[in-house]
Protein backbone atom coordinates (compact mmCIF):
# COMPACT_ATOMS: atom_id res chain seq x y z
CA UNK A 1 0.00 0.00 0.00
CA UNK A 2 1.24 3.60 -0.79
CA UNK A 3 1.90 5.83 1.84
CA UNK A 4 0.49 9.46 1.28
CA UNK A 5 2.53 12.58 0.05
CA UNK A 6 2.31 15.77 -1.05
CA UNK A 7 3.71 17.80 -3.33
CA UNK A 8 4.15 21.58 -3.22
CA UNK A 9 4.94 24.33 -6.17
CA UNK A 10 5.63 27.93 -6.31
CA UNK A 11 2.99 29.89 -8.08
CA UNK A 12 4.30 31.02 -11.20
CA UNK A 13 7.21 29.57 -13.11
CA UNK A 14 8.07 31.66 -16.18
CA UNK A 15 11.20 29.58 -18.44
CA UNK A 16 12.95 30.25 -21.52
CA UNK A 17 15.50 32.73 -23.12
CA UNK A 18 14.25 35.94 -22.20
CA UNK A 19 12.08 35.39 -19.21
CA UNK A 20 14.03 37.64 -17.47
CA UNK A 21 11.96 40.51 -19.11
CA UNK A 22 9.00 39.21 -16.87
CA UNK A 23 10.25 40.93 -13.79
CA UNK A 24 7.66 43.38 -15.08
CA UNK A 25 5.03 41.07 -15.04
CA UNK A 26 5.97 40.50 -11.67
CA UNK A 27 6.07 43.68 -10.18
CA UNK A 28 2.42 45.13 -12.18
CA UNK A 29 1.17 41.94 -11.15
CA UNK A 30 1.89 42.54 -7.61
CA UNK A 31 1.20 46.28 -7.69
CA UNK A 32 4.24 47.28 -5.29
CA UNK A 33 6.49 50.17 -5.09
CA UNK A 34 9.01 48.83 -2.62
CA UNK A 35 10.90 46.18 -4.25
CA UNK A 36 14.25 44.77 -2.91
CA UNK A 37 16.61 43.51 -5.35
CA UNK A 38 18.93 40.42 -3.43
CA UNK A 39 22.07 39.65 -4.98
CA UNK A 40 25.94 38.97 -4.33
CA UNK A 41 29.23 40.39 -5.30
CA UNK A 42 30.10 37.72 -7.73
CA UNK A 43 26.81 37.88 -9.54
CA UNK A 44 26.89 41.90 -9.05
CA UNK A 45 29.80 42.12 -10.91
CA UNK A 46 29.17 39.86 -13.64
CA UNK A 47 26.35 42.26 -14.21
CA UNK A 48 23.73 39.93 -13.92
CA UNK A 49 21.76 42.51 -11.68
CA UNK A 50 21.44 45.09 -14.38
CA UNK A 51 18.60 43.23 -16.28
CA UNK A 52 16.75 42.83 -13.58
CA UNK A 53 17.30 46.74 -11.86
CA UNK A 54 16.40 48.40 -15.30
CA UNK A 55 13.17 46.39 -15.41
CA UNK A 56 11.87 47.16 -12.19
CA UNK A 57 13.06 51.07 -13.12
CA UNK A 58 10.59 50.76 -16.15
CA UNK A 59 8.05 50.22 -13.82
CA UNK A 60 8.84 53.59 -12.00
CA UNK A 61 10.04 51.78 -8.93
CA UNK A 62 13.94 52.66 -7.58
CA UNK A 63 14.25 48.95 -6.00
CA UNK A 64 16.60 48.85 -3.16
CA UNK A 65 19.41 46.80 -4.47
CA UNK A 66 21.49 44.59 -1.89
CA UNK A 67 24.77 42.61 -3.40
CA UNK A 68 26.66 41.60 -0.75
CA UNK A 69 25.02 38.85 -0.09
CA UNK A 70 28.01 36.45 1.83
CA UNK A 71 28.68 32.82 0.22
CA UNK A 72 26.80 30.30 2.43
CA UNK A 73 25.81 32.88 4.27
CA UNK A 74 25.86 32.60 8.38
CA UNK A 75 22.39 33.39 10.41
CA UNK A 76 23.85 36.15 11.93
CA UNK A 77 24.11 37.79 8.50
CA UNK A 78 20.97 37.66 8.04
CA UNK A 79 19.71 40.36 11.36
CA UNK A 80 21.81 43.34 8.99
CA UNK A 81 19.80 42.77 5.69
CA UNK A 82 16.28 42.15 8.03
CA UNK A 83 16.70 45.81 9.49
CA UNK A 84 17.22 47.07 5.57
CA UNK A 85 14.58 45.81 4.28
CA UNK A 86 12.25 45.92 7.31
CA UNK A 87 13.35 49.78 6.99
CA UNK A 88 12.53 50.58 3.56
CA UNK A 89 8.73 48.81 4.38
CA UNK A 90 9.63 46.29 1.72
CA UNK A 91 7.19 44.41 -0.26
CA UNK A 92 8.70 42.13 -2.77
CA UNK A 93 11.93 41.10 -2.44
CA UNK A 94 13.53 40.01 -5.73
CA UNK A 95 16.67 37.42 -5.60
CA UNK A 96 18.91 37.18 -8.66
CA UNK A 97 21.71 34.43 -7.54
CA UNK A 98 22.30 30.89 -6.61
CA UNK A 99 21.44 28.96 -2.69
CA UNK A 100 23.47 31.71 -1.06
CA UNK A 101 20.91 34.47 -2.41
CA UNK A 102 18.18 32.66 -2.68
CA UNK A 103 18.25 31.33 1.09
CA UNK A 104 18.73 34.73 2.16
CA UNK A 105 15.75 36.09 0.44
CA UNK A 106 13.71 33.14 1.59
CA UNK A 107 14.57 33.55 5.56
CA UNK A 108 13.87 37.20 5.00
CA UNK A 109 10.65 37.01 3.36
CA UNK A 110 9.28 35.65 6.46
CA UNK A 111 11.13 37.19 8.90
CA UNK A 112 9.53 40.52 7.79
CA UNK A 113 6.19 38.78 8.31
CA UNK A 114 7.05 37.33 11.75
CA UNK A 115 7.80 39.45 14.38
CA UNK A 116 11.45 38.70 16.07
CA UNK A 117 11.94 35.56 14.13
CA UNK A 118 15.06 36.97 13.36
CA UNK A 119 16.95 35.60 16.45
CA UNK A 120 14.56 32.49 17.18
CA UNK A 121 14.75 30.88 13.28
CA UNK A 122 15.13 27.61 14.80
CA UNK A 123 12.20 27.65 17.59
CA UNK A 124 9.52 24.50 16.15
CA UNK A 125 6.72 26.43 14.64
CA UNK A 126 7.96 30.33 14.83
CA UNK A 127 7.21 30.57 11.11
CA UNK A 128 3.42 31.30 11.86
CA UNK A 129 2.68 33.80 8.83
CA UNK A 130 2.93 33.93 5.50
CA UNK A 131 5.68 35.63 3.73
CA UNK A 132 6.19 38.69 1.36
CA UNK A 133 6.44 37.41 -2.16
CA UNK A 134 9.81 36.68 -3.40
CA UNK A 135 10.95 36.26 -7.20
CA UNK A 136 13.75 33.70 -7.66
CA UNK A 137 16.30 33.85 -10.39
CA UNK A 138 18.31 31.45 -10.17
CA UNK A 139 22.02 32.05 -11.62
CA UNK A 140 23.69 28.55 -10.58
CA UNK A 141 22.02 25.18 -11.76
CA UNK A 142 21.90 24.26 -8.66
CA UNK A 143 20.18 24.11 -5.56
CA UNK A 144 16.86 23.95 -6.50
CA UNK A 145 16.64 26.57 -3.61
CA UNK A 146 13.97 28.39 -5.71
CA UNK A 147 11.85 25.47 -5.76
CA UNK A 148 12.08 24.49 -1.86
CA UNK A 149 10.37 25.31 1.34
CA UNK A 150 14.37 25.09 2.68
CA UNK A 151 16.80 28.34 3.35
CA UNK A 152 20.33 26.54 5.13
CA UNK A 153 22.53 28.49 7.54
CA UNK A 154 25.55 28.34 9.23
CA UNK A 155 25.64 28.49 13.48
CA UNK A 156 28.97 29.69 13.62
CA UNK A 157 30.33 28.54 17.33
CA UNK A 158 27.89 25.72 16.32
CA UNK A 159 30.36 24.70 13.30
CA UNK A 160 27.12 23.51 11.88
CA UNK A 161 24.75 24.06 9.05
CA UNK A 162 20.94 24.03 9.70
CA UNK A 163 18.33 23.40 7.38
CA UNK A 164 15.37 25.77 8.16
CA UNK A 165 11.81 24.29 6.93
CA UNK A 166 8.67 26.07 5.73
CA UNK A 167 6.39 25.98 3.41
CA UNK A 168 5.83 29.75 3.46
CA UNK A 169 9.50 29.99 1.85
CA UNK A 170 8.84 28.34 -1.04
CA UNK A 171 9.32 31.52 -3.76
CA UNK A 172 5.38 32.91 -5.13
CA UNK A 173 7.80 33.21 -8.27
CA UNK A 174 10.33 31.54 -10.22
CA UNK A 175 12.33 32.91 -13.44
CA UNK A 176 14.43 30.08 -15.48
CA UNK A 177 16.26 32.06 -17.90
CA UNK A 178 19.57 29.96 -18.57
CA UNK A 179 20.97 32.90 -20.19
CA UNK A 180 22.02 34.36 -16.48
CA UNK A 181 23.95 30.81 -16.18
CA UNK A 182 26.11 31.31 -19.53
CA UNK A 183 28.96 32.88 -17.13
CA UNK A 184 28.96 30.40 -14.27
CA UNK A 185 32.59 29.05 -14.33
CA UNK A 186 33.49 25.71 -15.13
CA UNK A 187 34.28 23.91 -11.49
CA UNK A 188 31.33 25.57 -10.55
CA UNK A 189 28.90 24.34 -12.82
CA UNK A 190 30.71 21.21 -12.11
CA UNK A 191 29.84 21.11 -8.39
CA UNK A 192 26.48 23.26 -8.28
CA UNK A 193 24.87 20.34 -10.99
CA UNK A 194 26.79 17.60 -8.96
CA UNK A 195 24.10 19.56 -6.10
CA UNK A 196 21.49 18.76 -8.13
CA UNK A 197 21.91 15.35 -9.40
CA UNK A 198 22.32 14.60 -5.26
CA UNK A 199 18.95 16.51 -5.20
CA UNK A 200 17.35 14.39 -7.64
CA UNK A 201 18.95 11.21 -6.83
CA UNK A 202 18.48 11.14 -3.19
CA UNK A 203 14.90 12.13 -3.70
CA UNK A 204 14.52 9.00 -5.81
CA UNK A 205 16.00 6.15 -3.18
CA UNK A 206 14.54 7.98 -0.15
CA UNK A 207 11.78 6.22 1.86
CA UNK A 208 10.01 9.17 1.31
CA UNK A 209 9.97 8.74 -2.29
CA UNK A 210 6.48 8.64 -4.35
CA UNK A 211 5.45 8.30 -8.15
CA UNK A 212 5.37 12.35 -8.05
CA UNK A 213 9.17 12.60 -7.22
CA UNK A 214 10.28 9.44 -9.31
CA UNK A 215 8.95 11.01 -12.36
CA UNK A 216 10.76 14.64 -11.47
CA UNK A 217 13.50 12.80 -10.16
CA UNK A 218 14.17 10.32 -13.91
CA UNK A 219 13.84 13.02 -15.83
CA UNK A 220 16.10 15.25 -13.76
CA UNK A 221 18.66 12.89 -14.14
CA UNK A 222 18.31 12.58 -17.64
CA UNK A 223 18.90 16.62 -18.35
CA UNK A 224 21.54 16.52 -16.06
CA UNK A 225 23.94 13.47 -16.96
CA UNK A 226 23.26 14.19 -20.67
CA UNK A 227 24.68 17.54 -20.21
CA UNK A 228 26.95 18.27 -17.21
CA UNK A 229 29.57 17.69 -18.91
CA UNK A 230 28.57 19.58 -22.10
CA UNK A 231 27.80 22.97 -19.54
CA UNK A 232 31.19 22.09 -18.32
CA UNK A 233 33.20 21.95 -21.13
CA UNK A 234 31.57 24.97 -22.93
CA UNK A 235 29.48 27.11 -20.93
CA UNK A 236 28.10 28.96 -23.86
CA UNK A 237 26.44 25.56 -24.91
CA UNK A 238 23.16 27.04 -24.40
CA UNK A 239 20.75 23.86 -24.80
CA UNK A 240 23.21 22.29 -21.87
CA UNK A 241 22.64 25.28 -19.93
CA UNK A 242 18.94 24.89 -20.73
CA UNK A 243 18.63 21.64 -19.29
CA UNK A 244 20.54 21.92 -16.99
CA UNK A 245 18.54 24.51 -15.28
CA UNK A 246 15.59 22.67 -15.67
CA UNK A 247 17.46 19.52 -14.32
CA UNK A 248 17.97 21.69 -11.00
CA UNK A 249 14.30 23.13 -11.04
CA UNK A 250 12.62 19.49 -11.22
CA UNK A 251 15.48 18.48 -8.47
CA UNK A 252 14.50 20.84 -5.96
CA UNK A 253 10.79 19.85 -6.63
CA UNK A 254 11.79 15.90 -5.68
CA UNK A 255 13.07 17.59 -2.40
CA UNK A 256 9.63 19.17 -1.51
CA UNK A 257 7.88 15.69 -1.85
CA UNK A 258 10.77 13.80 -0.92
CA UNK A 259 13.90 14.23 0.94
CA UNK A 260 17.58 14.17 0.76
CA UNK A 261 18.91 11.25 2.29
CA UNK A 262 23.06 10.33 3.35
CA UNK A 263 25.11 12.43 0.81
CA UNK A 264 23.40 15.49 2.20
CA UNK A 265 23.59 14.19 5.77
CA UNK A 266 27.30 13.72 5.59
CA UNK A 267 27.65 16.42 3.80
CA UNK A 268 26.39 19.18 6.64
CA UNK A 269 29.59 18.83 9.17
CA UNK A 270 31.90 19.10 5.84
CA UNK A 271 30.51 22.26 5.13
CA UNK A 272 30.07 23.62 9.26
CA UNK A 273 33.14 22.94 10.66
CA UNK A 274 35.49 23.41 7.08
CA UNK A 275 33.53 25.48 4.94
CA UNK A 276 33.54 23.37 1.62
CA UNK A 277 30.93 24.65 -0.12
CA UNK A 278 27.77 22.60 -0.53
CA UNK A 279 27.91 21.42 -3.60
CA UNK A 280 32.12 20.42 -3.50
CA UNK A 281 31.14 18.54 -0.40
CA UNK A 282 28.28 16.73 -1.96
CA UNK A 283 30.17 15.59 -5.30
CA UNK A 284 33.17 14.36 -2.89
CA UNK A 285 30.25 12.18 -1.08
CA UNK A 286 27.76 10.87 -3.77
CA UNK A 287 29.56 7.70 -5.72
CA UNK A 288 30.94 6.56 -1.77
CA UNK A 289 27.56 6.77 -0.41
CA UNK A 290 25.65 5.49 -3.29
CA UNK A 291 28.09 2.43 -3.11
CA UNK A 292 27.36 2.12 0.45
CA UNK A 293 23.56 2.04 -0.20
CA UNK A 294 24.01 -0.52 -3.09
CA UNK A 295 22.72 -3.56 -1.10
CA UNK A 296 19.41 -1.96 -0.55
CA UNK A 297 18.91 0.15 -3.87
CA UNK A 298 19.64 -2.25 -6.89
CA UNK A 299 15.71 -2.04 -8.12
CA UNK A 300 16.27 1.98 -7.71
CA UNK A 301 19.18 1.98 -9.86
CA UNK A 302 18.04 -0.48 -12.07
CA UNK A 303 15.38 2.02 -12.88
CA UNK A 304 17.66 5.04 -12.93
CA UNK A 305 20.09 3.40 -15.50
CA UNK A 306 18.89 4.29 -18.42
CA UNK A 307 18.50 7.57 -17.10
CA UNK A 308 22.01 8.30 -16.14
CA UNK A 309 23.99 5.85 -18.68
CA UNK A 310 24.24 6.68 -22.06
CA UNK A 311 25.48 3.10 -22.82
CA UNK A 312 23.00 1.26 -20.77
CA UNK A 313 21.98 -1.18 -23.69
CA UNK A 314 25.38 -2.05 -23.93
CA UNK A 315 24.98 -3.33 -20.42
CA UNK A 316 23.75 -6.95 -19.00
CA UNK A 317 20.76 -5.36 -16.63
CA UNK A 318 21.93 -6.94 -13.63
CA UNK A 319 24.89 -5.13 -13.80
CA UNK A 320 23.10 -1.57 -14.00
CA UNK A 321 23.26 -0.95 -10.52
CA UNK A 322 27.22 -1.44 -10.34
CA UNK A 323 27.04 0.56 -13.53
CA UNK A 324 25.56 3.32 -12.27
CA UNK A 325 28.07 3.74 -8.96
CA UNK A 326 31.06 3.50 -11.35
CA UNK A 327 29.67 5.52 -13.43
CA UNK A 328 29.07 8.66 -10.34
CA UNK A 329 33.05 7.76 -9.62
CA UNK A 330 33.88 8.39 -13.13
CA UNK A 331 31.58 11.35 -13.72
CA UNK A 332 33.58 13.20 -10.51
CA UNK A 333 36.64 12.16 -12.37
CA UNK A 334 36.06 14.28 -15.54
CA UNK A 335 34.35 16.83 -14.01
CA UNK A 336 37.74 17.39 -11.53
CA UNK A 337 36.11 17.01 -8.55
CA UNK A 338 38.62 16.22 -5.32
CA UNK A 339 38.74 12.60 -4.08
CA UNK A 340 39.96 13.53 -0.54
CA UNK A 341 39.22 15.54 1.93
CA UNK A 342 42.68 16.37 2.92
CA UNK A 343 43.21 19.11 0.64
CA UNK A 344 40.50 21.30 3.18
CA UNK A 345 42.10 20.63 6.00
CA UNK A 346 40.33 17.20 7.56
CA UNK A 347 42.59 14.92 8.51
CA UNK A 348 42.42 10.94 10.30
CA UNK A 349 41.59 12.91 13.85
CA UNK A 350 38.90 14.72 12.92
CA UNK A 351 37.17 11.37 11.57
CA UNK A 352 34.99 10.88 15.15
CA UNK A 353 34.27 14.54 14.91
CA UNK A 354 32.51 13.89 11.49
CA UNK A 355 31.34 10.35 12.07
CA UNK A 356 29.52 11.67 15.21
CA UNK A 357 28.02 15.02 13.61
CA UNK A 358 26.98 13.47 10.79
CA UNK A 359 24.81 10.85 12.97
CA UNK A 360 23.22 14.11 13.95
CA UNK A 361 21.37 14.75 11.11
CA UNK A 362 18.91 12.37 11.54
CA UNK A 363 16.41 14.26 10.13
CA UNK A 364 17.98 13.11 6.67
CA UNK A 365 19.88 9.81 7.90
CA UNK A 366 16.07 8.47 9.07
CA UNK A 367 14.96 8.75 5.43
CA UNK A 368 18.26 6.79 3.56
CA UNK A 369 17.13 3.47 2.35
CA UNK A 370 19.86 1.86 4.37
CA UNK A 371 20.16 2.28 7.69
CA UNK A 372 24.05 3.90 8.51
CA UNK A 373 25.79 2.60 11.54
CA UNK A 374 28.23 4.89 12.80
CA UNK A 375 30.90 2.17 11.13
CA UNK A 376 29.04 2.69 7.76
CA UNK A 377 29.39 6.85 8.38
CA UNK A 378 32.82 6.45 9.31
CA UNK A 379 33.83 4.27 6.69
CA UNK A 380 32.65 6.33 3.99
CA UNK A 381 35.04 9.20 5.57
CA UNK A 382 37.75 7.36 5.93
CA UNK A 383 37.96 6.50 2.01
CA UNK A 384 38.24 10.22 1.44
CA UNK A 385 41.34 10.42 3.52
N1 LIG B 1 17.38 25.99 -0.07
C1 LIG B 1 17.71 24.84 -0.56
O1 LIG B 1 16.87 24.01 -0.88
C2 LIG B 1 19.16 24.53 -0.74
C3 LIG B 1 19.54 23.31 -1.33
C4 LIG B 1 20.89 23.05 -1.47
C5 LIG B 1 21.84 24.00 -1.05
N2 LIG B 1 21.43 25.15 -0.46
C6 LIG B 1 22.40 26.16 0.02
O2 LIG B 1 22.73 27.01 -1.08
C7 LIG B 1 24.07 27.53 -0.89
C8 LIG B 1 24.91 27.21 -2.10
O3 LIG B 1 24.33 27.77 -3.26
P1 LIG B 1 25.00 27.57 -4.71
O4 LIG B 1 25.65 26.24 -4.77
O5 LIG B 1 23.98 27.89 -5.69
O6 LIG B 1 26.18 28.62 -4.74
P2 LIG B 1 26.26 30.13 -4.21
O7 LIG B 1 24.96 30.80 -4.28
O8 LIG B 1 26.95 30.09 -2.87
O9 LIG B 1 27.23 30.77 -5.29
C9 LIG B 1 28.56 30.31 -5.41
C10 LIG B 1 29.42 31.36 -6.13
O10 LIG B 1 29.02 31.42 -7.49
C11 LIG B 1 28.89 32.77 -7.92
N3 LIG B 1 27.89 32.76 -8.99
C12 LIG B 1 26.59 32.38 -8.89
N4 LIG B 1 26.01 32.45 -10.11
C13 LIG B 1 26.94 32.89 -10.97
C14 LIG B 1 26.93 33.15 -12.39
N5 LIG B 1 25.86 32.91 -13.14
N6 LIG B 1 28.07 33.60 -12.95
C15 LIG B 1 29.19 33.79 -12.20
N7 LIG B 1 29.26 33.55 -10.86
C16 LIG B 1 28.14 33.10 -10.26
C17 LIG B 1 28.46 33.52 -6.66
O11 LIG B 1 28.79 34.87 -6.74
C18 LIG B 1 29.26 32.78 -5.58
O12 LIG B 1 30.53 33.34 -5.45
C19 LIG B 1 24.59 26.86 0.36
O13 LIG B 1 24.47 27.73 1.47
C20 LIG B 1 23.72 25.64 0.50
O14 LIG B 1 23.66 25.17 1.83
C21 LIG B 1 20.11 25.44 -0.33
FE1 LIG C 1 22.01 20.32 -1.90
Amino acid sequence: MMSTYNIKFPKKVFSGAGSLEEIKTIVDEQQVSRVCLLTDEGVYSCGLADGPVSYIEEKGVKPLVIHDVPREPSAYAIRKYYDQLREAKTELIIAVGGGSVIDMAKILSVCLTNDGLVDDLRKPGAIRNASVPVAAVPTTAGTGAEATANAIFLYPEEDLKVGIVSEFMIPDYVILDATVTYGLPPALTASTGVDALCHAFESYISILSNPFCKMLALEAIRLICGNIEKAYADGSNQDAREAMQLGSFYAGLCLTTSSTVAVHALSYPLGGKYHIPHGVSNAILLPHVMEANMECCRQAYTEVAPFMLSNADDIPREQWPEAVVEYLYALMKRLNIPNSLEEFGVHREDLDYLTDNAAKVERLLLKNPKKLTKEDIKGIYKRLL
